[in-house]
């Protein structure tokens, strides 16, 4: 197995750092860790060396004068995470004034680093430039996603969950590239993606309707980061209470109108992300008011058509379908019955009982279950975070489709 060295730096994200080296651990990873002065004051370096089952390198202790060209040389690829603002620019001026930087300088293999810091300093225009100077020279950055950070402030600058820096790492590892950092700088260039969001309305009457909690916000993160990458995006939206400057909108009510909208096309489109939530059964429609005759009335429903399903067994096979799956019980289970169900690529799921993520909410965690198999917890990150994320993934298994 290959070999994965981990710099820790000075910042609060410090102690996730340690969940990172499990998940290098648990993937079948050889790991190195090595710490700056500053970092040990977040955490104790016999952490890592109990995880890691390897001394670390520290200020304080160099095995041997040349440990920093021994552990550069035994790295095939070197993740730096936390990377705070002091060492970006470090890094991006060639310093070397310490053991973890001098390995830096030594590596013969791909350097990512996964900037944490307060939002003000990650604004910063010189940590800006630091960052698209050394990405320039094809150092990768893993990007930090906004919410609340350590310093009660709010915006970007919180380190990505370690789970996910971990699966880009191996994918740099594996594939000589991650293609979700590329999507991070803009990458989606050219793409046709196709995104439904928002609730359906189904008439029960001219005056009445049966609709759901759906404020459309997923959907419209989803739809607006894509846009900003560069894809073309459609987007089939519910009736919501969101404005957006992006062109192809379709407006729509009712479950049998996102179908038909979703029929016109589907067939261009390179990745399709099912956000929406669709209502699965629609009243019978009465034409005229229905008038409050008896104490009990029933009213009839009939199934709406399946669009996830429809879209899963129409696609071609260079199409990647992304559905959703809303949840209040049992997640795993029924997310990972519609993947093969609806044969989707990739199945998003939350949990809909939680308040504070799911609808209508600012925030989302989702937990996303790939057709190979393997399983991807997001945490609790702002929906456009989320949407970056369900993206990349989305982007990485088209280029593995279409490569
Ligand atoms: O809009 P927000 O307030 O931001 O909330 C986001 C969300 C909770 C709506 C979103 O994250 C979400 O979970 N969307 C899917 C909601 C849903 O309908 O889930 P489901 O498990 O019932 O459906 C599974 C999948 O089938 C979904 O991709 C859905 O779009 C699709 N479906 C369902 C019924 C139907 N007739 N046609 C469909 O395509």
């Amino acid at each position: 197995m290959s070999n994965i060295l981990v710099g820790v730096t000075g910042g609060i994200a410090a102690y996730k750092s340690s969940y990172l080296v499990r998940e290098f651990i648990k993937a079948g990873y050889n790991v190195k860790v090595m710490m700056t002065k500053k970092a040990e004051s977040f955490v104790g370096h016999t952490t890592f060396e109990a995880l890691s089952l390897n001394p670390v390198l520290r200020d304080e202790f160099s095995p041997t004068p040349i440990s920093h060209i021994d552990y550069a040389s035994w790295a095939d690829i070197c993740i730096i995470a936390p990377a705070t603002a002091n060492i970006i620019g470090k890094i991006n001026a060639g310093i070397a004034d310490n053991e973890l930087l001098s390995t830096i300088l030594a590596l013969k293999c791909p350097l990512v680093l996964a900037p944490a810091m307060n939002t003000n300093m990650y604004n910063n225009v010189i940590v800006q430039e630091n960052i698209k100077n050394l990405q320039s020279k094809g150092i990768y950055m893993i990007l930090p996603a906004e919410g609340l950070l350590a310093c009660q402030t709010e915006g970007a600058g919180k380190m990505q969950e370690p789970e996910i820096i971990a699966k880009k790492v191996i994918n740099i590892l594996n594939n000589g590239s991650d293609t979700s950092l590329k999507i991070e700088n803009d990458m989606l260039s050219g793409l046709n993606i196709l995104i439904t969001a928002g609730p359906t309305k189904e008439y029960i009457d001219p005056v009445r309707y049966i609709t759901n909690k759906s404020s459309g916000k997923m959907g419209y993160a989803l739809a607006e980061e894509a846009y900003k990458m560069g894809a073309n995006v459609t987007l089939i939206s519910g009736e919501v209470n969101i404005s957006s400057d992006i062109p192809n909108i379709h407006k729509v009510v009712s479950a049998e109108d996102m179908y038909n909208a979703f029929l016109s096309f589907y067939e261009s489109a390179d990745i399709m992300i099912m956000a929406a939530a669709v209502a699965d059964y629609a009243p019978v429609y009465e034409n005229n008011k229905i008038k409050k005759n008896n104490d009990e009335m029933i009213l009839s429903l009939k199934k709406t058509k399946d669009i996830l399903s429809y879209a899963g067994s129409h696609k071609k096979d260079n199409q990647i379908l992304v559905g959703f799956a809303a949840e209040t019980n049992n997640l795993e289970e029924y997310a990972a019955q519609k993947l093969a169900k609806k044969h989707a690529d990739i199945i998003a799921a939350n949990d809909v009982s939680r308040k504070d993520i799911g609808f209508d909410s600012d925030n989302n965690e989702m937990t996303l279950f790939f057709a190979n198999g393997s399983i991807t917890h997001t945490g609790m990150q702002s929906k456009k975070d989320i949407a970056k994320i369900i993206l990349a993934e989305s982007a990485i298994l088209y280029n593995e489709k279409n490569s």
